[in-house]
């Protein structure tokens, strides 16, 4: 059994108590469409990033667009975002600029949880997207952009504004658990850790220990499983 571990509390003013807690095992329910239901992340970095690392795993049945992960700064809204723009169609957006990645959307019974890693390096601008463990053709976007530190996490709505514009018909309806980031572009290492069941070392944000706020109606449960 997962024992949750109340590691660190901050207060931060209004916004109230962020606790740092381990989620192994744990997934965010995101029960319902809603233009409000959303949890923050915090990310730790100090200065810009010049390379990135994202994975998360989700769980849904949606077929219309919705956002995976959300980064906005006051200046940009589309720092990093993860959004799926059609069945099998993955946009990733970096300082504004998206290219698309195509996979192959399971049907019938094999539909379950995607494992996804998107990985992005300023030198040279590559964009890697790994989906359920398979490398998908790289691309190339915002060579030598940096990525600001500055910013909001948000899972469950895409950000048109610094933590808010928020719209429903856009939002994550379903379930996401295994939310990490790194300041490397180590998307194979990252996706080779997830298939052993181990986690690389921690980083930019790490699931098992996450500092989140959750607002509306998101519930935290355990993973569903007949197994566990
Ligand atoms: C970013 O990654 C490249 C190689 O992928 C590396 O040479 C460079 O040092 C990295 N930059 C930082 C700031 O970590």
């Amino acid at each position: 059994m997962v024992k949750l571990q109340l590691w660190l509390l901050v207060f931060t003013g209004l916004s109230g108590a962020i606790a740092q807690t381990d989620l192994k095992g744990q997934v965010f329910v995101f029960p319902k469409e809603s233009a409000d239901a959303h949890v923050i992340l915090n990310m730790n970095h100090h200065g810009p990033l010049q390379n990135f690392t994202v994975c998360l795993r989700y769980f849904t049945d949606l077929t219309r667009p919705y956002s995976l992960f959300s980064y906005a700064t006051k200046a940009k809204d589309n720092e990093i975002h993860l959004f799926k723009d059609e069945p099998g169609v993955l946009l990733l957006v970096v300082g504004g600029k998206w290219v698309d990645f195509k996979f192959p959307e399971n049907t019938g019974t094999s539909r379950g949880w995607k494992h996804v890693c998107a990985s992005w390096e300023s030198a040279t601008g590559i964009a890697e997207v790994w989906v359920n463990g398979n490398p998908l053709p790289r691309k190339g976007l915002q060579k030598g952009y940096s990525v600001s530190n500055q910013g909001m996490i948000v899972l469950g709505q895409d950000q048109d504004s610094f933590g808010g514009g928020f719209d429903a018909s856009q939002s994550f309806v379903g379930e996401l658990t295994d939310v990490c980031m790194w300041d490397l572009a180590t998307a194979r290492d990252a996706v080779r850790a997830a298939s052993a069941d181990s986690q690389l070392p921690p980083s930019v944000l790490s699931w098992g220990a996450l500092q989140y706020q959750i607002k509306g109606y998101v519930v935290l449960k355990p993973l569903l499983s007949l197994w566990h």
